[in-house]
């Protein structure tokens, strides 16, 4: 399987639906001549794509050390307690998704997180509700 083309696929599909569904897997398992499970595990290999909807806006929270002990529980915990939502959950109205990640690359300006592609480095609690109260 041509690694490149099967992410270009991959990227191409999410970016049409915003996640990958079933549909799509059985696709690429024939477009790609592999088993389906085979489609399925890269995909779920890889972070950025999702087999289920996802809200418009994607909120990323880093909870790496350097965020971590900047306090970035805090803003995971006052993002939960404003959306209603769980870690790797969606509102109910499909607007956002809530994941805690990993290093996001910016470990000197923590707390960080990102709202889709959008990257904001040292964050606060009333910060972080703001940037979620802008997004329309
Ligand atoms: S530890 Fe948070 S961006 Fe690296």
């Amino acid at each position: 399987m041509n690694s490149d083309k099967f992410l270009d696929r991959a990227h191409d599909i999410q970016d049409t639906y915003g996640y990958i569904p079933e549909g799509e897997i059985d696709k690429m398992a024939k477009e790609f001549d592999v088993p389906r499970a085979k489609v399925y595990g890269s995909i779920r290999f890889y972070s950025m794509f999702y087999t289920e909807p996802t809200g418009k806006y994607i909120i990323r929270v880093c909870d790496s050390l350097s965020c971590h002990i900047n306090d970035s529980k805090s803003i995971v915990e006052s993002i939960k307690n404003y959306l209603g939502i769980d870690d790797g959950e969606t509102t109910k109205n499909k607007k956002f998704t809530l994941e805690v990640v990993e290093c996001l690359g910016h470990c000197g300006e923590g707390p960080v997180m990102m709202v889709n592609d959008e990257m904001y480095t040292h964050v606060s609690e009333n910060m972080a509700l703001d940037i979620i109260k802008d997004c329309t």
